[in-house]
């Protein structure tokens, strides 16, 4: 069985406070929620987890390695600062996508620049909480592949 970790960077424990125009109405439990729904009609092992904190997202990408098939991320807010982060997923050589509820590259120009894109598989960005359930799909027939 395919095993799946979801990593939400910094603030999206509190989604729900956030700018709905932006990212949307649900908040980061109903993600969740409607991930695991897609998980199991899918038949995927999936682990959705959320930290505020740079260093423990280093540390489940490491325990990822030899754990996890692939890594779908919002980095959030470490997006835009975390040579960190990159270099830690660098590691992971499973397939990896970055996600964004919002389109990064329709709003302020510090959010244009990813320290992570360059090391991940895909992106997808502006799909708001669908972006969640489209990159699940899509890892699972990448490691088919
Ligand atoms: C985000 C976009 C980031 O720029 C922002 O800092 C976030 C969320 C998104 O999901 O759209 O916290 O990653």
């Amino acid at each position: 069985m395919n095993k799946i970790l979801i990593i939400n960077g910094p603030n999206l424990n509190l989604l729900h406070l956030r700018d709905k125009s932006q990212y949307g109405d649900l908040s980061l439990e109903e993600i969740s929620n409607d991930c695991a729904e897609v998980a199991k009609q899918i038949g995927i092992d999936l682990t959705f987890i959320q930290s505020n904190i740079e260093g423990e997202i280093v540390e489940e990408i490491h325990k990822a390695i030899d754990n996890y098939h692939g890594i779908i991320i919002n980095p959030a807010g470490y997006t835009h600062t975390s040579v960190a982060i990159r270099d830690a997923l660098e590691l992971f050589k499973g397939p990896k996508i970055e996600l964004h509820l919002s389109n990064i590259f329709k709003r302020e120009n510090f959010r244009h620049h990813s320290f992570i894109s360059p090391v991940v598989d895909g992106i997808i960005s502006g799909l708001q909480a669908n972006g969640y359930t489209t990159a699940i799909l899509a890892i699972n027939n990448m490691i088919k592949t």
